[in-house]
């Protein structure tokens, strides 16, 4: 018996092209900087770290400019970052846990790029951080309940970031599809308004 060839053909979608930076916005342990990454790679653009920036221009790393200038001088090197990176070409950025809280901050990514949140329990975020040496908020007897009443602050303020994209145990290859077709509607809703 013949089999009758098929006609339909399978149309991928165009490579997905954003003409703004890309602020991802999160708590510690959300996958900012791996999401960020390979977004950046299917977007063509460059990837960028607030926190590295921040360490560059300090010329120490975070829990020493924490532990040697205070919590207040971290923050006001991280928004002078923030802003420099937002007027340059679109990239995609990546932002400590804090970033999003200033209101500066906030205000300029709202007006200068499309922000998505990497949303997941305070448990989940808790496995994936507890090995880590770098993050001076987690540095004491209870990193849980750290993160836990840090979500329950953070949360409302980090709801009102563009996209929100649930993350839990998955893998990093299906929250980059979430992202990317997530970032598809956003622009394709923008194009239409
Ligand atoms: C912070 C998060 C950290 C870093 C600093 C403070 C926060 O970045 O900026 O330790 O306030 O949540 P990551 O979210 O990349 O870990």
């Amino acid at each position: 018996m013949a089999i009758a060839p098929t006609t339909k053909t399978e149309k991928a979608d165009p490579p997905l092209q954003v003409d703004r930076s890309v602020v991802l916005v999160g708590l510690m342990g959300a996958g900012k900087s791996c999401v960020g990454r390979r977004l950046a790679e299917s977007l063509g653009l460059p990837f960028v770290d607030s926190d590295s920036e921040v360490e560059q221009a300090a010329g120490c790393e975070v829990r020493d400019i924490f532990k040697v200038y205070g919590e207040p001088a971290f923050r006001d090197c991280e928004r002078r970052v923030i802003q420099r990176l937002l007027q340059g070409s679109p990239s995609v950025i990546a932002t400590g846990g804090g970033a999003f809280m200033d209101p500066d901050t906030r205000d300029d990514v709202k007006t200068n790029a499309i922000s998505l949140w990497l949303r997941a329990d305070p448990e989940v975020l808790h496995q994936r951080t507890k090995r880590s040496k770098n993050r001076p908020l987690l540095d004491n007897a209870d990193p849980l309940d750290t993160l836990k009443s840090l979500a329950a602050t953070r949360y409302p303020v980090y709801a009102e970031a563009d996209i929100t994209i649930d993350t839990g145990d998955e893998g990093l290859e299906k929250t980059l599809e979430k992202a990317i077709n997530a970032l598809r509607q956003r622009t394709k809703a923008d194009k239409d308004k």
